[in-house]
């Protein structure tokens, strides 16, 4: 990784109120690196991406994106400094178009409302449609067009592939691969399907009850199931 990470989290120590979720978390990631996170329901992957977002307690720890502290920054100061956030319930607003919904993220920038239709070509017939008349696909392909034209330089998606169909969540994934491979930006995956997961990042995070038990080459993982199994199932 390179000497100065464009993300960087110590020592993190973070919940809801009182209840502490994340336990001493620690995350470097290089500029233009991606990163796959895996483990159990309920270890604490979104509430690692949500306390990045600022969406949670933080009750100890260093935040820090391209060298700036945001751990006290409010949520959309975070947005500012280059944080895109595609959260696992993707938050579409409902009455606004789909081009309304690009519209009010966009900001100046290589991802151009006219750059993420060529990524995601079915939104392009659906610019004028509400964002509660969007299929579940349509809707998790805006939820990433929406954090692409902010334009930044990390971005995090948590579980952009529940509930889809499978020929949807292999054109989805399609997508993300060409995304990675732009090397724009760095990229924090929260993956549930250990197999997609592995095969997006060279590196991959294990959590198990709110901390981080394996942060290594995903292909560690792929040659040894049984470590795999033994890293997710430690939360038993
Ligand atoms: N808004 C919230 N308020 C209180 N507790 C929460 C909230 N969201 C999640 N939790 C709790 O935090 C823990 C981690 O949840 P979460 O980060 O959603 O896990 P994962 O994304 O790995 O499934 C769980 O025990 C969950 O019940
Ligand atoms: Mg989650």
């Amino acid at each position: 990784m390179a000497a100065s990470p464009i993300l960087d989290l110590d020592g993190v120590s973070a919940g809801y109120g009182e209840t502490i979720v994340l336990e001493d978390v620690a995350l470097a990631l290089g500029a233009g690196e991606s990163v796959s996170i895996i483990g159990r329901n309920g270890v604490g992957k979104s509430t690692l991406l949500a306390t990045m977002m600022g969406h949670t307690t933080l009750h100890r720890g260093r935040i820090v994106l391209a060298g700036q502290d945001i751990a006290a920054l409010p949520i959309h100061r975070r947005a500012l400094a280059g944080l895109g956030y595609v959260p696992q319930e993707r938050e579409i607003f409902p009455s606004l178009s789909l081009r309304e919904n690009l519209e009010i993220a966009a900001r100046p920038g290589r991802w151009t409302i006219e750059a993420v239709l060529e990524l995601f070509p079915p939104l392009a017939a659906r610019l004028g449609n509400m964002g509660n008349q969007l299929s579940g696909g349509e809707q998790q392909m805006l939820a990433i067009a929406r954090a692409l034209v902010g334009n930044p330089v990390v971005l995090l998606m948590d579980e952009p592939t529940e509930g889809l169909a499978p020929v949807i969540v292999d054109s989805l994934v399609a997508a993300m691969h060409r995304l990675r491979s732009d090397h724009g930006f760095a990229i924090v995956l929260v993956e549930q399907h250990a197999e997609i997961a592995l095969d997006f990042s060279d590196r991959t995070i294990v959590m198990s009850r709110g901390r981080i038990v394996y942060d290594g080459p995903s292909a560690t993982l792929k040659a040894d199931h049984a470590l795999l199994d033994s890293l997710i199932g430690v939360a038993a």
